[in-house]
């Protein structure tokens, strides 16, 4: 099937977070979203139809994680992460973000430390705050405009008698990286030498772009997949976060069962009923869909970054190699944190995410979403020129 992603959708009116809600979360309501982690292309068309037909049968009571679930779960990390798994190592969740609070609560104590490696997807920090935990950040090494990882400072702080999970982003939600075989061997290393379970949170997995590979670390060796959470969904993959499915891959019988215990105790595993439908569809009638969605985010990528270097030479693009979410930094625009956001928000009009959501520290960067059409894109960087030119040119 041919799928045209030039194609734009109102999508108004449709509860939607990134567009009816922009006016609430980012105090604009007129501004373009380009924030929220979804794209605005439509769903694959036998995800649709799943949801269609079980929409058609009027009972929309309680339902089970049927088997096909496994099934299709294991082929699919088979085929795209090299990777055999068995069946009962996979646990159905409801969403990746519930399994960080989850695996916190089940693995750590009050006042134990969790490493992450900011600047990161917001929530990872957030569950481990809310639960009372203490943050360990492993920061990244910005360099040269170039993300990488300080394994010096890793393995000290994975030595710590309180560090007990470690939880990575992989590819990296904000910067972009995906992170390569030896960066993910260092990382499991230094965990299983520390006794640190390491949740390798793979959500952006399947969006790969400009020939770079993707490992999933519990891959890699036997003994690392006894140390690691991985978690996996279709949600950003096919446009299906709403739904609420995902794979969560467990080898490692007691911390399975650790996980799945925490889970029931918080009655937080129960599916909506179209969340299996749609994610089995995914799994096995759709890789024609993400085939031609790869190189649609390559050009988008490619367009934004010749649009920005001709027209915006104070804002720098991060260098790109998986997701939709784009890293900007904007150091050399002089301005910083509410400013900064301003200048996209309000003078503007386009509603992006700001930097300091993923570190205090990256108040002199954005995120912006081009998991869109190009004629969307280039509006919103039509707008922001717009207001660019006024300040600096
Ligand atoms: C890195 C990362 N992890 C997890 C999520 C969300 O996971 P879920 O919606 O399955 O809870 C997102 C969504 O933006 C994300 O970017």
């Amino acid at each position: 099937m041919i799928y045209n992603f030039d194609e734009v959708i109102d999508r108004y009116h449709t509860e939607s977070s990134k567009w009816d809600n922009v006016g609430v979360r980012v105090g604009n309501g007129d501004a373009l979203p380009m924030w929220v982690a979804d794209t605005d292309f439509p769903c694959a068309v036998p995800i649709v139809d799943a949801v269609k037909k079980r929409a058609e049968h009027p009972l929309f009571g309680y339902s089970y994680v049927v088997p096909d679930f496994f099934r299709v779960t294991k082929a699919w990390v088979a085929r795209r992460y090299n990777w055999e798994i068995e069946s009962e190592w996979i646990v159905y969740a409801t969403g990746i973000v519930p399994v960080f609070n989850t695996m916190i609560q089940a693995f750590t104590d009050l006042g134990d430390e969790v490493i992450i490696q900011r600047p990161v997807y917001h929530p990872i920090a957030h569950a481990i705050e809310d639960n009372n935990r203490v943050i360990s950040d492993n920061k990244l090494i910005y360099r040269n405009g170039q993300y990488s990882i300080d394994f010096e400072d890793l393995e000290k702080r994975a030595s710590s008698e309180k560090a007990k999970i470690m939880i990575i982003s992989s590819p990296h939600n904000p910067v972009g990286r995906v992170w390569t075989k030896e960066e993910l061997t260092k990382i499991a290393e230094i965990c299983l030498k520390h006794h640190v379970i390491l949740i390798s949170d793979e959500i952006h997995g399947d969006l790969i772009l400009f020939g770079n590979k993707h490992y999933s670390v519990a891959a890699l060796d036997e003994k690392y997949a006894q140390i690691t959470v991985t978690c996996y969904a279709p949600s950003k993959t096919f446009n299906i976060a709403g739904l609420r499915a995902s794979g969560i891959v467990v080898p490692n019988p007691d911390i399975r069962d650790g996980l799945q215990k925490q889970f029931a105790r918080n009655r937080s595993i129960q599916q909506n009923v179209f969340a299996l439908p749609a994610y089995i569809a995914a799994y096995t009638e759709c890789d024609d869909y993400l085939e031609q969605l790869i190189p649609y985010l390559e050009d988008n990528i490619r367009f934004l970054t010749q649009y920005i270097h001709t027209n915006m030479p104070k804002i720098k693009v991060v260098p790109q190699e998986g997701m939709f979410l784009t890293w900007l930094d904007c150091t050399e625009m002089g301005i910083v944190g509410d400013e900064l956001a301003d200048f996209f928000i309000h003078e503007a009009g386009v509603a992006i995410n700001r930097g300091d959501m993923f570190s205090p520290d990256a108040h002199n960067f954005v995120r912006i979403n081009i998991g869109c059409p190009r004629s969307t894109l280039q509006k919103g960087l039509d707008l922001i020129r717009h207001t660019y030119s006024k300040k600096f040119d």
